[in-house]
């Protein structure tokens, strides 16, 4: 029997990647997998085709490129790239794309890599935290969160997947331990004592691939990833153990993260802050026993660690 191709869109990244290459390592299983790149003459696009997968060119800001990726697809993964541009505006209308295109080429199951709209729980009159770019609590959840109605006012049947912060932000994000004054290792995160849901990228693509293989079970349904729900004195003492020296957890007020003044600081300081806020809710809509029943492979936090921890830039 022929199988059902699944159109990835960001499948020369970490989600995308992370679906395709499931799709592929289960050999008998009923789907294909369409790698979607802005350039099928990457090495990453190359590799993609070279483990089997069909690449193809489409652009999330190309609604016409997308309709062309799509057609003749049973699936497609649909996913935004706020930090390759910052802008919230686009990335809505990158989604907005997206959905079209799915409900052009008659995409039979969509799933929706989205997040919480904050301002449901903190509206934009909420001092608790800044507005930040006129109308966001934290731009690029409330982005996602607004494209949400595009798939359903079309009514592409869609799957709304609630994903978790990538241990991979240790590696490339400057999330990792920094040394102090002092020389020693910390950890900066303005969480307190409550727990962050996070997990290994890769997993996010696995839990897609369980969600296609529950056929349309999941369809009009919201479901959260994680691998674990760590808090910071948990993510450091995790650290120290796999890197062999004292990671301490430095535990600063949202207010204090968003004046470090890196880019995105401020977006990424209301990022946790409602995450720290509105624990039960965030933790809640992302379980670890339902993501491991999707995806038996699910890795945790140490197990993340014995394979990377070398790639966890020291200074
Ligand atoms: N960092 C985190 O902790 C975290 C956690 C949860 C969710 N997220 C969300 O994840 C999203 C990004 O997904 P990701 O991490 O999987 O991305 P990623 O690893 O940064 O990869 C993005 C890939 O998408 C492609 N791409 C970039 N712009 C594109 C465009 N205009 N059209 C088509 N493809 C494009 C690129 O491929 P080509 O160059 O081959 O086209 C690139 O390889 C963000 O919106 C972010 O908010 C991040």
């Amino acid at each position: 029997m022929a199988k059902k191709i699944i159109a990835v869109v960001g499948a020369t990244g970490a989600q995308g990647g992370g679906l395709v290459r499931a799709i592929l390592s289960d050999k008998g299983g009923p789907f294909a997998a369409r790698a979607i790149t802005r350039d099928v003459n990457s090495d990453k696009a190359r590799e993609l085709a070279r483990l089997g997968a069909e690449v193809v060119p489409g652009d999330v800001d190309d609604v016409q490129s997308l309709k062309k990726a799509f057609t003749g697809a049973y699936g497609a993964y649909c996913v935004t790239f706020f930090w390759a541009h910052l802008s919230p505006e686009r990335e809505t209308a990158s989604a907005r794309a997206m959905a079209e295109a799915a409900k052009a080429a008659g995409i039979q199951h969509a799933i929706w890599s989205t997040f919480e709209d904050t301002r449901k729980w903190v509206p934009l009159s909420d001092p608790r935290m800044p507005t930040l770019m006129g109308s966001y609590k934290v731009p690029h959840f409330d982005a996602k969160a607004e494209a949400d109605h595009f798939f359903t006012d079309l009514g592409v049947p869609t799957t709304f997947l609630l994903t978790s912060f990538y241990w991979e932000n240790l590696i490339y994000f400057g999330a990792g331990p920094k040394r102090g004054p002092d020389g020693k290792l910390a950890i900066t995160l303005p969480m307190g004592d409550k727990k962050l849901a996070s997990i290994a990228a890769e997993d996010i693509g696995k839990f897609a691939y369980g969600i296609f293989n529950k056929g349309r079970e999941l369809v009009g349904k919201t479901v959260g990833v994680a691998g674990e729900h760590l808090t910071g004195a948990q993510i450091a003492a995790a650290l120290t153990k796999a890197l062999g020296e004292e990671v301490r957890y430095n535990d600063v007020s949202p207010d204090v993260y968003r004046s470090f003044g890196f880019p995105g600081a401020d977006e990424m300081g209301n990022m946790f802050q409602f995450k720290r806020d509105f624990q039960q809710l965030y933790n809640g809509a992302r379980d670890v026993a339902f993501s491991r029943s999707l995806n038996p492979s699910l890795q945790t936090f140490e197990t993340w660690l014995t394979k990377n921890k070398e790639r966890i830039p020291l200074e």
